[in-house]
């Protein structure tokens, strides 16, 4: 396949970070995944990802996938024909890793990032893109008009991207169209926030984060009373069955990352809601 550039605009100019933390982790003798597509995906785009060699925040990245995936896999567990819908999906390949063959799939993104994954991915009876903003709220029809719930929102390293009246709109359209809806989303503190400057991966692309949350309990209870916190990590405090699959050198990257209590570190946040 020729090496095409890619058209992306600044905020999706975002999902290359973690296809490329997947695609050179891929390579690593003892990895925390391993994602063949997103290694196929990286040499068939002609993109500078030299500019994000040897990052840390590529590790954190990981780390989120690994706790999102797992998220997936035990809501599909408990109900293996729901409905999983990816906002911001990039070039993830979720699917790829943590589908059971039954459930139902939906991938939104804005139009040029579905244009670029149409190269890649195809639609299927299980899985549909959506070219669509996420405060778009004809998505959240086609979405209920094409399958049942129970449903599981995933919208990873995305809502901080939005300013914050669009992710209150998102929470209300989910919230009314998906009543008891599970969310997965991340959370930016201000220590993370305020530092996105000299973000080791954010200050080498151009787009910024607009949304910060210190504390989502609180403003889901402003929001949307009623919302209940399923489960909020950091990086550092991650499920301990989790910690316990990954490489030891990861452990004790991790266990060093905790004990210098760095406030951005503290401050970023994995939350898993049931909304009201
Ligand atoms: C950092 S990337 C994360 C991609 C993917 N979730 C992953 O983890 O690999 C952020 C993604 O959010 C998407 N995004 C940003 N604003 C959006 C919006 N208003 N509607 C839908 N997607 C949006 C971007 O296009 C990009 O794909």
């Amino acid at each position: 396949m020729d090496r095409e550039k890619p058209l992306l605009g600044t905020v999706q100019e975002t999902l290359l970070i973690p296809l490329y933390a997947r695609a050179v982790e891929t390579r690593k003798e003892h990895a925390l995944l391993r994602d063949p597509r997103a290694e196929e995906i990286v040499a068939s785009i002609d993109y500078d990802f030299g500019r994000f060699d040897g990052l840390p925040s590529l590790t954190g990245a990981l780390l989120r996938t690994l706790l999102f995936d797992r998220w997936v896999a035990e809501f599909l567990s408990a109900h293996p024909q729901a409905t999983v819908v990816e906002i911001g999906t990039g070039l993830n390949t979720r699917y790829e890793r943590v589908d059971n063959g039954r459930a139902r799939w939906f991938e939104l993104d804005l139009p040029d990032v579905i244009a670029l994954r149409r190269r890649f991915f195809t639609d299927t009876p299980q899985r549909t893109m959506i070219a669509s903003s996420v405060t778009d709220a004809a998505w959240a029809a086609e979405v209920a008009s094409g399958a049942g719930g129970p449903y599981l929102f995933l919208a990873e390293a995305v809502l901080p991207y939005l300013d914050e009246a669009d992710v209150r709109q998102v929470v209300d359209l989910l919230a009314d169209r998906f009543p008891g809806a599970l969310l997965a989303l991340d959370t930016a503190g201000p220590g993370f926030f305020d530092t996105q400057e000299e973000h080791d991966a954010l200050s080498r692309v151009e787009a910024r984060m607009h949304w910060f949350c210190p504390d989502l309990p609180a403003q889901l209870a402003d929001w949307r009373p009623g919302a209940d916190m399923m489960a909020s990590h950091t990086l550092t405090s991650l499920p301990a069955a989790l910690l316990a699959q990954l490489p030891l050198p990861y452990r004790q990257m991790v266990a060093a990352l905790a004990a210098q209590k760095l406030p951005q570190a503290e401050g970023y946040r994995l939350n898993l809601i049931r909304l009201p």
